[in-house]
């Protein structure tokens, strides 16, 4: 528990070389970075003292949303709040656009914790959005 109270991200994050950052952060081995890869946006946290990226989350931005195409953390890595840092970050930057993602049923849950809503539902994928 004290684990995961110490690398989660809090607000506000400041944007700076690509990182990133908040003064709770500056003895932290958790750090999120943020890269342009082609169209898309991709967040990656990484472990500065296993030296390994364990998570990230691309997005893209359209006219009028922006996507969330996926986030992952690695299983290893699962249920110490990585993928609520990795949301974090991404919900900062759907501040002046509405967020859509597609996912597997399974997800639902996970998303709605983040203010997410169904908007289409099929046999296997959910299609969910974020609104402002
Ligand atoms: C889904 C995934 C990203 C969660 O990663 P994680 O680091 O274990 O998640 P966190 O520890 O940050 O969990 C944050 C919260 O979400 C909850 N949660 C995690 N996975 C969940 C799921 N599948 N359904 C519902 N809630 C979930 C946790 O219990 C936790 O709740 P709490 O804050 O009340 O304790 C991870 O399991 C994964 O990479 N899965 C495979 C890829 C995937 O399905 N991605 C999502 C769709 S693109």
């Amino acid at each position: 528990m004290e684990y995961k109270s110490r690398i989660q991200v809090k607000k506000p994050l400041y944007r700076a070389e690509g990182f990133l950052w908040h003064p709770s952060l500056k003895d932290n081995p958790m750090q999120i970075s943020k890269d342009t890869v082609g169209l898309h946006t991709v967040y990656r946290l990484r472990d500065e003292t296993l030296d390994e990226v364990i998570g990230e989350a691309v997005v893209s931005e359209l006219e009028a949303e922006l996507r969330l195409h996926g986030i992952f953390v690695k299983p290893e890595h699962r249920g110490r709040g990585h993928a609520k840092s990795l949301m974090k970050s991404v919900l900062s930057l759907g501040e002046a656009k509405p967020i859509t993602l597609c996912t597997g049923l399974g997800n639902i849950a996970f998303f709605k914790q983040f203010g997410f809503e169904v908007t289409e539902i099929g046999e296997t994928l959910v299609h969910m959005q974020k609104t402002l």
